[in-house]
């Protein structure tokens, strides 16, 4: 998204009777890994249902730079000739990571152990985030990072001649901490460990065991610990990417509260890992379904069946619950705005350091459109107006946050007055077929002129 572009605001109003089918993208972390491991086999690896969203564009992007061969062909597969483990290219421009943290912080790792030098930005947003969450653990490696103050990017990355395998307890629940290292370790000798103390998305993990890699996983006393042998010779993989949970949680949970309503949300991966918010909503007594559950490419699948809800309840989230729903807090704030009582949210400081300080636009949004929202340095909560209660009419800021955005528009599908958010470019990043799809359900959202 360029800086020069105007935004793009949006308004959406009070709708009922959501029906159909939502057939959202393809899964946004599991793209990603497409990409790049296609980079690091050998072989053509062919993927089909690549999200096409900025994020992963931006991905693909990046691994042409360093060497691949990525293209997009007529029937809507996509294929990576990769270079294999250790043979980045060095690129000749500086990278653009866009709006994706994942992107980033996954691609850093993956070359930081082949030695070659390459600078990483990325939009206003994504420069504010931090990184020495992933330059520290890279340095152990031996590589070198020269970042802003605070470890922001621009970074620029020396990859490391001669790797040293590390083991690494990570400090915070995060999946592209994990993600880097494992990547870095690829290219070096010897095991590399990853200790974490809650279990986060893992499709790193099942990813490189699919390639060829020799990698492990136990649940210990001590954390999750993950073992990785470097120097594997990955091979090319036919991928078929499950659709995203975290995208079917905005059809989900707009049928959830707005009248009516009975839609069918189908072939959503629902990999434990990432399933914090369907269990967190029946808890809440949301009516949802799982239908034909199956396995593909090593990952469960089911068809999410979701029905007006009239009767939800407030409930308190867990802290240990919160990384298998990182993404999805936003849109359970509006889930909960229409539920009788309160819902609490502990452990989530991660959140404040996303796109955007997600509680703080949360809150502010919600704020805006009637709500009361309390909230700490780790924790929020929201009180509920059961369900025909909330008034909207709010105007909402997004901060260049994809999630923030869809989450207000939905609110807005079951608000009193309609609601307006500042702009919708954002969606691009990760549902970029978001207006066409919801709209085909029956949400009413129109472009704003500014
Ligand atoms: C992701 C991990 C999560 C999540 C992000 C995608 C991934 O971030 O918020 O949208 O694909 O590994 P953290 O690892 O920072 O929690």
């Amino acid at each position: 998204m360029s800086q020069l572009e105007k935004p793009i605001p949006m308004s959406s109003k009070r709708v009922t009777n959501l029906s159909g089918q939502a057939n959202v993208p393809g899964d946004k972390s599991i793209s990603h890994r497409s990409l790049i491991l296609g980079a690091l086999s050998i072989g053509k690896t062919k993927i089909n249902g690549l999200l096409e969203g900025q994020d992963v564009i931006d991905t693909a992007k990046a691994m042409s730079s360093f060497g691949a061969l990525v293209e997009k062909h007529k029937n809507g597969e996509w294929t990576v000739d990769g270079f294999g483990v250790g043979g980045f290219a060095e690129p000749k421009k500086v990278i653009d990571c866009g709006n994706s943290g994942t992107g980033v912080r996954l691609i850093m790792g993956a070359m930081s152990t082949s030695n070659i030098t390459a600078t990483f930005t990325g939009d206003a947003s994504l420069n504010k985030r931090p990184m020495a969450r992933i330059t520290e653990p890279l340095n152990l490696f031996g590589a070198r990072t020269y970042g802003r103050k605070n470890g922001q990017l621009p970074i620029t990355v020396v990859g490391s001649k001669a790797p040293i395998p590390i083991t690494y307890h990570t400090p915070v629940a995060s999946a592209q901490i994990k993600s880097a290292i494992l990547f870095a370790g690829l290219n070096s000798p010897g095991t590399t460990k990853v200790i974490e103390k809650e279990k986060t998305r893992d499709h790193t993990e099942r990813m490189l065991k699919a390639f060829g890699a020799n990698i492990t996983s136990e649940q210990t006393t001590a954390g999750h610990i993950i073992k990785l042998d470097g120097y594997p010779e990955l091979n090319a993989q036919e991928i078929i990417v499950p659709r995203d949970p975290s995208s079917a949680a905005f059809p989900v949970c707009a049928a959830l509260i707005t009248e009516g309503s009975d839609i069918l949300v189908p072939n959503i991966g629902l990999n434990p890992t990432r399933a914090g918010l369907f269990e967190t909503l029946k808890e809440m007594n949301a009516d949802i379904t799982f239908e034909n559950e199956n396995f593909q490419g090593g990952e469960l699948m089911a068809d999410i069946r979701a029905r007006f809800s009239p009767n939800m309840i407030g409930v308190d989230v867990p802290p240990k619950r919160a990384a298998s729903m990182i993404d999805e807090y936003p849109i359970l704030s509006v889930v909960a705005a229409f539920a009788k009582g309160t819902t609490m949210m502990r452990g989530v400081r991660e959140l404040r350091v996303k796109e955007s300080d997600r509680i703080d636009a949360m809150a502010k949004g919600l704020k805006s459109n009637g709500l009361k929202i309390e909230e700490g340095e780790d924790w929020w909560s929201v009180e509920g107006r059961e369900i025909d209660g909330v008034n909207g009419g709010g105007f909402c800021q997004t901060f260049l946050d994809h999630r923030i955005a869809m989450s207000f528009l939905v609110l807005g599908m079951a608000s009193k007055h309609e609601l307006v958010i500042d702009d919708s470019r954002p969606v691009n990043t990760s549902f970029p077929v978001f207006k066409s799809l919801m709209s085909q359900i029956g949400a009413n959202f129109s472009i704003l002129k500014t």
